[in-house]
């Protein structure tokens, strides 16, 4: 299959129309652009979902609706050529690249919120933030109405909103969650690093030290949340110049804070600004992993 890339909504549609009648797989990537190697492996994730037979689409679109003033939409990296030579490389059939104004049409009224899961975490210095991800991607859903789509575990908090929608709306779609990638020294790959300065960089490698921390000690019996926070804050407090806007052990399934000992599954999540850039990572603890 030549790799295609559409523009237009209706287009878009009656493709996954025609793929969908001829018994085809749809496996997506949603994506901003701008792509590392984090949004490969999300391909190539993808590609053993659906197979060889399969449809692998990759849609990049700067959604303007998830960013909030003042934040980064104006300047948020973009390269459509780099990203198109990259996806064809890696296999990927068709790219979804549609324009702000074809996604939303003038004087729309609709949006898709969740009140619980977003209250947290991001979604407190955020407001919006999440009412504007879930929306676009319940409009991707929609449009495309893969079998399968992935999303990295790196924005967990998106990730557990994203599976909520999926239950909640009765979207017949398997979410897979795929491993943060990180750059050999440890930062967690997002297309934000790019605004990093190498002295930057270097001090934003404190998140994974605290994140590490968190884990050893998590794997020496510690389940005290307070605790662990403490390590995690003591790690980033040697680095001044990083602005950590939160810390936190929360429930996996509910994101709320935890307070008494950890019992299952839950995540440990930090960000911090490092110069103007806003970085998130984090990691599951998990009493019940042998
Ligand atoms: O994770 C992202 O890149 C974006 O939030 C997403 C899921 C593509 C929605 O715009």
């Amino acid at each position: 299959m030549i790799m295609e890339v559409i523009d237009s909504v209706r287009e878009m549609q009656k493709r996954c129309d025609e793929l969908h009648c001829a018994g085809r797989r749809i496996g997506l990537v949603p994506t901003m652009g701008y792509l590392h190697e984090g949004h490969l492996s999300l391909v190539r994730l993808i590609r053993g979902k659906v197979g060889e037979d399969g449809v692998v689409i990759v849609s990049i679109f700067v959604n303007p609706t998830q960013f909030g003033p003042g934040e980064d939409f104006e300047v948020y990296p973009r390269d459509f050529e780099r990203d198109r030579r990259l996806c064809l490389r890696e296999g990927v059939d068709l790219i979804f690249h549609p324009s702000a104004a074809e996604m939303y049409v003038p004087g729309a009224t609709v949006y898709v919120s969740e009140d619980r899961l977003s209250r947290g975490l991001c979604g407190r210095s955020r407001p919006g933030h999440f009412r504007g991800v879930l929306t676009v991607v319940a409009k991707l859903f929609n449009i495309i109405r893969p079998d399968v789509a992935v999303f990295g575990r790196k924005d967990a908090q998106q990730l557990r909103l994203i599976e909520r929608m999926v239950t909640d709306l009765n979207y017949p779609i398997e979410i897979v969650a795929a491993p943060i990638v990180r750059e050999s020294d440890g930062l967690a790959m997002s297309s934000r690093n790019t605004y990093l300065s190498e002295h930057q960089r270097r001090q934003a490698l404190c998140l994974n030290r605290a994140l590490q921390a968190a884990e050893e000690a998590f794997a020496g019996g510690e389940r005290d949340p307070v605790r662990l926070k403490a390590t995690m804050a003591s790690i980033t407090a040697d680095v001044p110049e990083v602005e950590v806007e939160y810390i936190e052990i929360v429930d996996w399934e509910t994101l709320e804070r935890l307070s008494s000992p950890i019992e299952r599954k839950a995540l440990a999540a930090m960000a911090a600004r490092v110069g103007g850039t806003r970085l998130i990572d984090n990691t599951l603890l998990d009493p019940t992993a042998k």
